[in-house]
């Protein structure tokens, strides 16, 4: 009698199904020094906190690379620093391109896909000290890199995207107001969103029109609401106030230049307008992360189930928990899998995922507290450390891969 093999519970993904793990310049190379968090940071970080030298992956992309291929990844997401390659207005540093091109052909070497963020938070310190994005010129210096940086790069990209997160942006700029060049101003804040929305438009249609076939798109942050009162009307409006303003407005009014759709996907909130604070809301030790964000896998489907309209692939390009406990963490990415298992299931057109981050890496105005890394670094000898939940992916993806070549055989 034949041996019946069990198999993986999360098998089932398609077979052309994208795995990675993403990264952004500034938070992994080290020493973005003409970047304006770098300014920004050397008066509101305390110096352990600066990002510094980072995990100097400048130096290290090729053993970081090797290491994703490693664990089976076949796909790797990450950004360009714009500052690097722009110091100074106007003035494009050649040594720096040539530096790209060795990461992106390194990356092609490794056999991986490749998704290239052209702008991840971060911008020239130049830039910003001319009024950054809300400036009535933000959108045609973008441009002037993006028509640099593009066919130099273009035989190694595979997916571009223009922009990562214009809504986390647009908060950290004039809501929350902590970012370099920000200020609270609802009046910036709707420039810069309209500014944000054309720099992507015109990207898009720039790259179509130099890289045949190119697929390009934008990333957005989505949180997934829940209301806390559902028979409340108003709850419900300003629920569908919030989804529409932070993900879709964006979508309409850049409609026709989305080739796929990018989700980073970490945050599930409560509309209440009531004032008790009901008993589901509150996190424990296990379902929160080190930075106090809920662990809500079923939000990740409900979020992938509210793009289903666009009739567009989907990748989610972010998603991952800042942890120090790798049982926790290996819970994550598996309960956040079988969400996506769940949305495919459906139809929903769903066509890869990158952990975020592939290493442990420089967390914003958190500097170095929170542990996102499938990879740990030791920042004093820069030796890269794999965790436990890298080899579950591994597992994942293998599994995967062996039962569609079983399929075939
Ligand atoms: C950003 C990353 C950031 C991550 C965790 C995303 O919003 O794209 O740069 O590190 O969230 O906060």
């Amino acid at each position: 009698m034949a041996k019946q093999v069990k198999q993986h519970p999360l098998t089932g993904f398609p077979i052309d199904f994208l795995w990675g793990a993403a990264t952004s310049a500034f938070q992994v190379e080290g020493n973005n020094i003409h970047a304006d968090f770098w300014d920004w940071e050397q008066t509101n970080l305390p110096n352990e906190q600066r990002s510094g030298q980072a995990i100097d992956h400048y130096h290290h992309f090729s053993e970081d690379f090797a290491l994703a291929k490693k664990y089976q990844q076949n796909a790797h997401r990450l950004s360009l620093e714009w500052s690097r390659i722009e110091p100074a207005e106007g003035v494009f540093d050649l040594l720096e391109i040539d530096h790209y091109r060795q990461v992106l052909q390194e990356l092609k070497k490794q056999n991986l896909v490749v998704f290239l963020t052209l702008h991840h938070f971060t911008n020239p310190e130049w830039f910003t000290k001319m009024g950054g994005w809300k400036s009535a010129k933000a959108t045609w210096f973008f441009n002037r890199f993006v028509q640099k940086v593009v066919p130099e790069f273009a035989p190694w990209v595979d997916y571009w995207i223009t922009i990562n997160e214009p809504g986390v942006l647009l908060y950290h700029l004039y809501i929350n107001s902590r970012w370099p060049g920000s200020e609270k101003s609802w009046f910036n804040y709707l420039k810069t969103f309209y500014h944000l929305v054309w720099a992507h438009r015109q990207a898009y249609h720039f790259i179509q029109q130099r890289v045949p076939q190119a697929r390009v798109g934008v990333v957005h942050n989505i949180t997934c609401y829940s209301v806390t009162h559902p028979q409340n009307p108003l709850e419900n409006l300003v629920k569908w106030w919030k989804s529409l303003t932070e993900t879709h407005l964006f979508y309409l009014l850049s409609y026709k230049t989305h080739d796929f759709l990018g989700v980073n996907y970490y945050f599930h909130n409560y509309i209440n307008l009531g004032q008790e604070k009901p008993e589901r809301h509150n996190l424990t030790r296990s379902n929160q992360s080190q930075l106090g964000w809920e662990i809500y896998p079923q939000g990740l489907y409900r979020v992938l189930k509210s793009l289903k309209r666009y009739h567009l692939p989907i990748f989610i390009t972010e998603n991952g928990l800042a942890t120090n406990d790798e049982t926790q963490r290996t819970k994550f990415l598996t309960d956040h899998l079988a969400a996506v298992l769940h949305a495919l299931r459906e139809q929903i057109v769903v066509k890869g995922y990158f952990y975020w981050s592939l290493l442990d890496n420089f967390e914003w105005t958190d500097g170095w507290q929170a542990n996102f890394g499938l990879i740990g670094v030791n920042r004093k000898t820069m030796h890269r450390l794999p965790k436990k939940t890298i080899t579950v992916y591994a597992e994942i993806i293998r599994a995967n891969l062996s039962s569609i070549s079983k399929k075939k055989s």
